[in-house]
């Protein structure tokens, strides 16, 4: 029975050092291929996705020779898109493919407002699947869009400026998502500073964030507001700016603050929209990809 087991114990050994022999004969690295990964929560509706159509082509034009994929983090979304004849990958399996199909240098641009939850999810798996051996010499995650304070100040501006119809006095609310379940909620309450700062009228709200609905009306009231515009502070007009911004139900901003008085314009456009914010998504990408 010993004998056996100091068998298989050279067997074993002599297996790894012929491997790592293989490796180290065939040591030179597999030429450079280059991709980008594109990831987005997703939407299942064809007006928001035009807006990752937008982000795409501006891509391409910055970036002509590097291999482009999709991916979307919801597993709501894939599924819903599915039934309709629409495979979109997750990150993971769009990181198996690329791995499979031999690209060594990946950079990961996510449509991310924030580095919450989702985000960090994506950067460790990214990262995780950085460290695979015989797979990629290197992936690099992009920096989410409200990363700095000049990220913030850039979309802020972007942001003011396409709000058509709006005249002195009127106040505009940026619908965040917000999240209760991670410290960078606190970014958006700085973004409410930054366009405070620009423009006094101006305030951001979350839908599922600390920084709500309810904290801005007084201060509406306070200023003597009388109409508010509504645009959404999310790569797409999807579900959320529709229904919770925008919608009939009695417990939407748009029925809330009707209710109050105010006169509502919701304004149906994702960052993911507004060229400057794009690029400036694109300069994260373009960072990532300068270090390969
Ligand atoms: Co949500």
């Amino acid at each position: 029975m010993q004998a056996k087991r100091i068998l298989w114990m050279i067997v074993a050994a002599l297996l790894l050092f012929g491997t790592a022999d293989a490796i180290a004969k065939h040591g030179e690295k597999p030429p450079i291929k280059k991709a980008i990964l594109l990831v987005a929560f997703g939407t299942s509706d064809p007006e928001a996705a035009r807006a990752f159509e937008l982000v795409e082509k501006r891509a391409w034009e910055r970036f002509p020779d590097v291999e482009m994929r999709w991916a979307y983090t919801s597993k709501m979304i894939r599924a819903k898109l599915a039934k309709q004849g629409k495979l979109l990958d997750s990150p993971e399996t769009a990181f198996a493919r690329l791995m499979d199909d031999g690209y060594t240098h990946v950079a990961v641009l996510s449509l991310h407002t924030i580095p919450g939850e989702e985000f960090h999810e994506l950067y460790q798996n990214a990262h995780l699947f950085g460290q695979m051996a015989g797979g990629f010499q290197r992936v690099l995650v992009a920096r989410p869009l409200l990363s700095s304070s000049t990220d913030m100040q850039t979309v802020a501006e972007a942001l003011l400026k396409k709000i058509p119809g709006r005249k002195t006095g009127d106040a505009v609310i940026f619908m965040g998502h917000g999240t209760e379940h991670h410290p960078a909620d606190a970014i958006y309450l700085a973004m409410n500073q930054v366009f405070q700062e620009l423009d006094s009228n101006a305030f951001v709200a979350a839908v599922e964030g600390s920084n709500s609905l309810e904290i801005v009306i007084p201060k509406l009231k306070k200023r003597k507001v009388k109409k508010v515009f509504l645009v959404p502070l999310m790569s797409v007009a999807g579900d959320h700016a529709k229904n919770d911004m925008a919608g009939d139900s009695p417990d939407s901003w748009k029925s809330v603050l009707t209710e109050k008085g105010f006169k509502c314009e919701p304004i149906l456009k994702g960052t993911a929209e507004v060229p400057e914010i794009v690029d400036l998504w694109l300069d994260h990408l373009k960072s990532a990809l300068s270090h390969f």
